[in-house]
């Protein structure tokens, strides 16, 4: 069984539009909660007579904070923040799968540019409270929003800012002060900073705007995109594609949560159907290739994706395959999650 079951443990109003959902595990789970920080929740929600599932960032800090948090910003006529800002309560349970995301700092000691726009801010908090806690390296964000009442965590970011010295830089942005942010503002902004590691989150059109003005600064660019899922994960079990005979296998050697287990691998299988087939609890969401909750590092081997529309050039150069839409080209293969 891959899905966990979280109980919720408070709602913050954090702004007139955005709840915080404060969570713990329910039942024997514990360990399948271990998240890096911005990483992404999926929580399944009720939509008509059945359900669907939606992705949530942590913005908790797996350093600091006991309990998971998500932040969840109404969209206008979206099912999922709409049902959990009107409905969700203390003591409720949802139904999630194990924290993902390839939205996160390779090492909390580097020096990090961070970009939040909105309720994009969720997984940069969960980055920047992290690195100041457990790493070493300076922090700057900038955070772009309408107005002063729709800055979340205004208040938690006024602390850390004056508790954390000239390692934390806090520059805001108000649409009703400054107009929308431009691409040549930005780069102003972002200038002294050029060579640090840049996290980017917000609407898509900040998060287009945001990487172009970055583009040249030398500096990698992460962004994370979020989309409405077109099935429901939930539902989903680990079956062979439809009329493709299951062939050869290669064997492939799964390190994942500490422990290493050697499993075969149908060539006519993606890895992701494999690993759950064999009861490796690996993590995914869309299952589409769009989302990179199923990423893991081939360290061996050589592995072909049917489909990528989220990991760039320099992820692949790094070896990061997603799962869900892999096949193996070699025999044998190593390949880890615990990066
Ligand atoms: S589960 Fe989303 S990309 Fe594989």
């Amino acid at each position: 069984m891959t899905a966990l079951k979280a109980r919720v443990v408070e709602v913050v109003r954090e702004t007139a539009e955005a709840r915080s959902l404060v969570l713990e595990p329910a039942g024997g789970d514990r360990d399948r909660f271990a998240y890096r920080p911005g990483q992404f929740l999926t929580v399944r929600v009720p939509s008509g007579d059945g359900w669907v599932a939606r992705c949530y960032s942590l913005c908790s800090s797996p350093a600091t904070d006991d309990r998971l948090k998500v932040t969840v910003k109404r969209v206008a006529g979206g099912v999922g923040s709409n049902w959990i800002c009107d409905n969700v309560a203390a003591g409720d349970v949802l139904e999630v799968l194990r924290p993902a995301g390839t939205f996160t700092p390779s090492s909390l000691d580097a020096d990090l540019l961070l970009l939040a726009g909105g309720s994009g801010i969720t997984p940069v908090m969960s980055i920047l409270k992290t690195c100041l806690a457990a790493g070493t390296g300076a922090i700057t964000l900038l955070y772009a929003n309408r107005d002063e009442r729709s800055v979340i965590f205004a208040g938690e970011l006024r602390a850390l800012a004056a508790s954390h010295g000239a390692r934390l830089t806090v520059v805001h942005w108000l649409e009703s002060v400054q107009g929308l942010p431009t691409p040549a503002a930005i780069r102003a902004l972002a200038s002294p900073y050029a060579g640090r590691d840049a996290f980017v989150c917000g609407p898509g059109a900040f998060m287009d705007m945001a990487a172009s003005a970055l583009s040249g600064l030398g500096s990698r660019v992460h962004v994370e995109r979020f989309f409405s899922l077109e099935g429901d994960p939930f539902e989903a079990g680990p079956v062979p594609p439809k009329g493709v005979p299951v062939g050869a296998a290669a064997e492939i050697e799964v390190e994942i949560d500490g422990e290493t287990r050697t499993v075969p691998w149908p060539t006519s299988d993606h890895l992701l159907d494999a690993l759950l087939r064999a009861g490796v609890d690996a993590p995914f969401s869309c299952r589409e290739g769009s989302c990179a909750a199923c990423a893991c590092v081939v360290v061996e081997g050589e592995a072909v994706m049917d489909a990528n529309t989220v990991l760039d050039e320099r992820d692949l150069a790094d070896g990061l395959i997603l799962a869900c839409q892999a096949r193996p080209v070699s025999d044998r293969l190593k390949v880890s999650y615990d990066g």
